[in-house]
């Protein structure tokens, strides 16, 4: 039985229908990058999955570990084990990224040795998200991710704002984690930096609404480097077929 398993999912927000039977299907350990141009519904596919107010399916299911989703709230997900890294976080003011960090690990060892390696000590003490930098945010984000331990991680852009050597960081992080705990992951990227980290398994495309996919998240990279996304999609299937 796969992990997660979508089934021609179509998704409307507001008056305007963005997903349009998308087929998916992640078993554990694989690591998916998904591409596209921006408006495709990349991130509207994620919010779906993990179960965010205002997106409206409107037809088709999705399953994770045989279970059906659609009906259950962002924190029964959650605590079937998935997590995402959203592209812009909330910011909480009153409460700071420790206490966060302790309410999601017990392991005090773990937390610490994260929060060096994440380069976050000094932010450890301050409200959470609220007047952090870009970066700051993103590392404060995988910090939370790895701490629940999930079984599938969703990553909205994960290095977009983020400097070079701190993507290495972030990537050696996550790309630790997944070897650890076999657990899969569904990325969104568009520079392709993070896969230099982490070892994708398969490479989709979103166009429109409409998901394409083929095996090599490299070559597919490399084909929408050189040729553009619409030349892509000539030469791939329909993940579905
Ligand atoms: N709440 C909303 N109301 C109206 N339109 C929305 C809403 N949320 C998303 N959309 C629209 O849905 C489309 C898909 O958005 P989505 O955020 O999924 O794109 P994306 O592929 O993640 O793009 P990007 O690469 O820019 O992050 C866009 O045209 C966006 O404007
Ligand atoms: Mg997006």
């Amino acid at each position: 039985m796969a992990l997660l398993e979508v089934k021609d999912l179509s998704v409307r927000v507001g008056d305007k229908d963005i997903l349009k039977g998308i087929d998916l299907s992640i078993d554990r350990g694989q690591v998916f990058v998904l591409f596209g141009p921006n408006g495709s519904g990349k991130s509207t596919l994620l919010k779906t999955i993990m179960g965010i107010s205002g997106y409206t399916i409107t037809s088709g299911e999705i399953l994770f570990e045989g279970r059906r989703l659609n009906d259950l709230s962002i924190d029964e997900r959650a605590n079937l084990g998935i997590a995402m890294m959203f592209q812009h976080p909330p910011k909480v003011r009153g409460i700071k990224l420790s206490q966060v960090a302790h309410l999601l690990s017990e392991d005090e060892a773990r937390i610490q040795e994260l929060v060096e390696r994440l380069n976050l000590g000094y932010l450890f003490d301050r409200d959470l998200n609220v007047d952090f930098s870009g970066g700051e945010m993103k590392r404060a984000e995988l910090l939370q991710i790895i701490l629940m331990q999930p079984k599938l991680i969703l990553l909205d852009e994960p290095e977009s704002g983020v400097d070079i050597e701190n993507i290495s960081v972030m990537g050696k992080v996550l790309d630790e984690y997944l070897r650890e705990s076999g657990a899969s992951c569904f990325i969104i990227t568009h520079t392709g930096y993070i896969i230099e980290y982490v070892k994708a398994t398969h490479g989709c495309l979103m166009l429109d609404g409409n998901l394409y996919c083929v095996g090599n998240p490299q070559k597919l990279f490399e084909t929408i480097r050189d040729y553009g996304y619409e030349k892509c999609k000539e030469c791939t299937v329909r993940h579905a077929e």
